[in-house]
């Protein structure tokens, strides 16, 4: 039967069978009982087991692919993706993505691994020229260059245009793999664009309340991934089995949650617009990809069905962000995001964020209370900053 997104997050990846548990069951053991008489099924915990199946089932039916893979979080599945480049191989990535991504793309290219590739993902005939250069260097490229997309990107919400720079990879021969952890699968899947693999921080959305932390990878090719679930095995980037428990149990709730806190986002970007440019307004700019004035807003609308549930603020400088989290009551200054609690952070104070992330940059991750709370302690906390500036 051809499911719904929504009825999918609540139906998948559940017992069929008379007698069933309605949820699946969850191994809490390190190693499986043997007899040498007959074959076993499981082995050992790191190989994976049983209780992961559920999880990777939804989430690889929610995306459009054939396999899901938990890992023991986002950038665990980030690295066994990228340890599939062969030496001296070539990655291009956007020039804003995730830092921790960014930072061990950069570790890995110093070492000699592979060439690394910096683009500005919004600007889609700078990338195609970078596709086109790298296949043209790896050539008859096969799985020797990846195209590395994250949109929305993390902090600064550029939108690729994906459909475009898929299709452009794959006529070239170079693989695709997309970070989705920002649109969720709810929003958007790549795969179904044509994309070869997609990348999730369950810690984030999927999971939804800021108490795991879990990566995936889905995709429909077969030899990657079992190349990639030996790479889990090997390398132990296995998930905790109390950490699927919990990350299952708050996928159910994924649609629900994310209608929430996008119709949030979507309204606070829009108050917190009106304060732009106003006298002495402490803000000089408000990032949201369902604002009119967002560069690529119509792009989004076209690729995403919906907008999600980050947004970026602008202030003068370190000082005055600062001083607008010190103030701030309901929201959670921290960092991470996607939890039905809403959290706030600067992003630049992590030395990893590059330079061209300005210093007075705080992220939105709206979470799912009412959204006059959430507005009316932003503006008290920018109000009393404005005044202390
Ligand atoms: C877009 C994106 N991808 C990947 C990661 C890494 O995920 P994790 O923290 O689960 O390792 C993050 C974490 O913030 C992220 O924002």
């Amino acid at each position: 039967m051809n499911q719904q997104q929504r009825t999918r997050v609540v139906a998948a990846g559940r017992p069929h069978e008379p007698n069933s548990p309605v949820n699946p069951p969850v191994d809490f053991t390190s190693t499986y009982r043997y007899r040498p008489s007959v074959e076993s099924a499981q082995v050992y915990a790191r190989e994976g087991i049983p209780s992961f199946e559920p999880l990777e089932r939804l989430l690889a039916e929610l995306e459009g692919g054939a396999h899901g893979l938990l890992f023991s979080s986002g950038q665990a599945a980030i690295s066994a993706m990228m340890s599939q480049l062969p030496l001296g191989g070539h990655l291009i990535i956007p020039q804003h993505a995730y830092m921790g991504f960014s930072s061990m793309a950069t570790q890995l290219a110093d070492k000699g691994l592979f060439s690394l590739h910096r683009v500005e993902i919004a600007n889609t005939e700078q990338v195609l020229a970078c596709v086109e250069q790298v296949a043209a260097e790896a050539s008859g490229a096969g799985t020797g260059a990846m195209l590395w997309i994250e949109s929305p990107t993390n902090p600064m919400l550029e939108v690729a245009d994906m459909p475009v720079l898929i299709a452009e990879a794959n006529r070239l021969g170079v693989r695709t793999a997309v970070d989705n952890t920002f649109a969720t699968p709810l929003r958007q899947n790549p795969l179904r664009a044509g994309a070869d693999v997609v990348v999730h921080s369950v810690t984030k959305f999927l999971s939804g309340h800021s108490d795991v932390v879990m990566g995936a990878v889905i995709t429909s090719d077969e030899e990657l991934h079992a190349a990639l679930h030996d790479h889990r095995s090997l390398h132990g980037t296995i998930p905790g089995p109390m950490e699927v428990f919990l990350a299952l149990r708050g996928v159910r709730t994924l649609a629900v949650r994310l209608d929430a806190a996008e119709r949030n986002a979507g309204y606070l970007a829009s108050r917190l617009s009106e304060l732009v440019g106003q006298p002495n307004s402490p803000l000089s700019g408000v990032s949201y990809p369902g604002l009119p004035d967002h560069p690529q807003h119509e792009r989004a609308a076209a690729q995403l069905s919906g907008f999600g549930a980050i947004i970026t603020l602008v202030t003068q400088d370190q000082a005055m962000a600062d001083a607008v989290l010190e103030e701030l009551q309901v929201w959670t200054p921290a960092t991470s995001l996607g939890g039905v609690e809403s959290l706030a952070e600067r992003r630049r104070r992590h030395p990893g964020e590059p330079a061209t992330v300005p210093e007075g940059l705080i992220r939105l991750s709206v979470g799912i209370e009412d959204p006059e709370d959430l507005y009316a302690d932003l503006l008290g906390a920018l109000r009393a900053t404005a005044q202390v500036a």
